[in-house]
């Protein structure tokens, strides 16, 4: 039986990697390198203080943990004020739908997200309400692979992990979840989701119907 449902956010529920994107590739302007799309796909999933380190190995650069953290934060104070317009249009395809459909049979929900801007999401997209538990990169101290988001969101819903299918689209994200203990949908392509239960390229389409369908045999 499924009691429980528990959702990343950026790239599962609403499509910020673009803002990500923008505020990297201009801190990488102004440390005067350039920083591709295809780098950006390394940064999926990733905690902030991560993808800087891998930002600065694209662009060759050492740098102190004092420097590294203002330049954190100064992407941060960026991709804050992109965000900031953010409305409920940016929800991804299939995903309201999916959720309302959710609910309605009586299926608990939990953010599961490594941001800790997420909160700044949900709200100005009206997100909030669909969700039972929200744990985000505030409550937690160990970032994916790490379990710990899914397994505090398990915990605030009293599900347990054998109840619960975690929908992600990076593959940290999926091996969080494997070290969970739950079944997990990758979002988004098989070559980088292989090791999640089911890989379905969009929320799109999805219903509780199909969901069962696609575990089941876990
Ligand atoms: C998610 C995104 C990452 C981002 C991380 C931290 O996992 O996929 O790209 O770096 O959250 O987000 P934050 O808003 O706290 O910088
Ligand atoms: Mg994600």
């Amino acid at each position: 039986p499924i009691k429980a449902c528990l959702f990343d956010l950026d790239g599962v529920l609403v499509d910020t990697a673009k803002y990500h994107y923008l505020a990297w590739e201009r801190l990488a302007e102004e440390l005067g390198f350039v920083f591709t799309p295809e780098d950006n796909e390394r940064l999926k999933g990733v905690s902030r203080m991560a993808s800087l380190d891998i930002l600065l190995e694209v662009g060759g650069l050492e740098l102190d943990d004092a420097t590294k953290s203002a330049l954190a934060d100064k992407k941060n104070r960026w991709y804050v004020e992109y965000i900031s317009h953010m409305d409920e249009q940016e929800i991804l395809p299939g995903a309201l739908a999916f959720l309302r459909e959710l609910r309605e049979n009586g299926i608990l929900i939990a953010l599961g997200s490594a941001s800790k801007n997420a909160m700044t999401i949900l709200n100005n997209t009206g997100l909030v309400p669909y969700f039972d538990a929200i744990i985000d990169g505030t409550k937690t101290a160990s970032a994916k692979p790490d379990p710990e988001v899914f397994l505090l969101g398990a915990r605030e819903l009293g599900a347990q992990p054998q109840e619960c299918v975690v929908f992600e689209d990076a593959e940290a994200g999926i091996e969080a979840a494997k070290r969970a203990g739950m079944r997990s949908i990758g979002i988004g392509s098989p070559k980088v989701l292989g090791a999640a239960d089911a890989v379905v390229p969009s929320l799109q389409d999805m219903t509780t119907v199909r969901l069962l369908e696609l575990v089941s045999h876990r």
